[in-house]
C-alpha cells in the first residue's frame, strides 16, 4: 500500500486527477471505477478542467460507479446519477452509453445486481477504482459487518452512514434506508485502487485501514491485500499514521 500524503484538499485534488489522467492517456479505452461524496467533487473539477484545456480525452473511457441509492430516480438531485453528471459527465466527452451506475428503481433489484456485476465482468475488470471511506471505514456502501460481500448487493445504511450522508438532504428522515452497491469483492477485483480521503473525522478510519485487522467489521481493511493500491490523504486524514509510513508529496 502506497500512502501520499498532501499538504490540503486541493493538493489531493490535483494529484488524484493528475492520476486518472495518466490512466487515460495509457490506456484511452480504459475503464474507471468511480465514488461519489464530498471527497471526490475536487478531482472532477480538475479533470473537468484538464478536458477544457484538451488534456484529456473520454471519449473511449468507460465507467462504473460504486453504488446508488435505492428508490430514487435518476433525476432527483440527491441521486448519485445526478450528481455524477453534475460534476462530471455533463462537462466532458464521454459517450453516455459508457456510463454505468447501478440502477435504484429496478424491478427486481436482485437481477439488477448479477446484471451490474456481469457488465464489469463484460468489460474486462476495472483498470482503476476511486474510493472514497465512511467515518465506519466503509468502501462503496460495503457497511461493517460479519462477512465481506463478494458481488453487487443490496444493503441497509448504516445509522452513522445515514447521519453523515444527511447533509445532502432536507431531513435525515428523507436519507434512504438502503443502496445498491458493488461488493468489496467487486472492488477488490480493480486492477489498481487509488483511496481518497481528507479530514480529521477521516483519521481513524484511515489508522484502522493501515494498521488494524483485516475484518469485515472494518471493510476498508481488505485492501491490505491488494497488490496496487494508493492511499492519498491530506495531513488531518494521516494524522494518525506513523512517520515512515507515508511519503510527503
Ligand atoms: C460514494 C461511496 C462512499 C463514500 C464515503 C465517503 O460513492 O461509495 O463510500 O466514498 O461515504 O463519503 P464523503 O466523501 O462524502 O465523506
Amino acid at each position: 500500500m502506497r500512502i501520499l500524503v498532501c499538504k490540503d484538499y486541493n493538493e489531493v485534488s490535483q494529484k488524484a486527477a493528475q492520476m486518472i489522467l495518466s490512466q487515460i492517456t495509457l490506456k484511452p479505452n480504459c475503464v474507471l471505477g468511480l465514488a461519489t461524496g464530498s471527497t471526490p467533487i475536487g478531482m472532477y473539477e480538475n479533470l473537468v478542467t484538464m478536458y477544457q484545456q484538451g488534456l484529456v480525452d473520454f471519449s473511449e473511457v468507460q465507467t462504473f460507479n460504486l453504488d446508488e441509492y435505492l428508490s430514487i430516480s435518476p433525476t432527483n438531485e440527491q441521486s448519485y446519477h445526478y450528481f455524477m453528471n453534475e460534476y462530471l459527465f455533463n462537462h466532458v466527452n464521454i459517450d453516455k452509453n459508457h456510463i454505468h451506475i447501478p440502477n435504484g428503481m429496478a424491478d427486481s433489484m436482485q437481477e439488477e445486481c448479477i446484471r451490474y456485476e456481469q457488465l464489469i465482468k463484460d468489460v474486462g475488470g476495472i483498470d482503476i477504482q476511486v474510493l472514497g471511506i465512511g467515518h465506519n471505514a466503509h468502501i462503496g456502501f460495503n457497511e461493517p459487518t460479519i462477512n465481506f460481500e463478494k458481488g453487487t448487493h443490496i444493503v441497509e445504511l448504516d445509522e452513522s452512514t445515514r447521519q453523515a450522508n444527511a447533509r445532502f438532504f432536507n431531513h435525515i428522515d428523507e436519507v434512504p434506508k438502503y443502496a445498491i452497491t458493488m461488493g468489496t469483492g467487486s472492488i477488490f477485483k480493480s486492477r489498481k485502487i487509488m483511496l481518497l480521503a481528507t479530514g480529521t473525522s477521516k483519521a481513524q478510519a484511515i489508522h484502522d485501514m493501515v494498521y488494524g485487522k483485516v475484518q469485515p467489521e472494518v471493510p476498508a481493511s481488505i485492501l491490505q491485500f491488494h497488490h496496487d493500491v494508493v492511499l492519498i490523504l491530506d495531513e488531518e486524514a494521516a494524522s494518525l499514521l506513523l512517520d515512515g509510513d507515508y511519503k510527503r508529496v
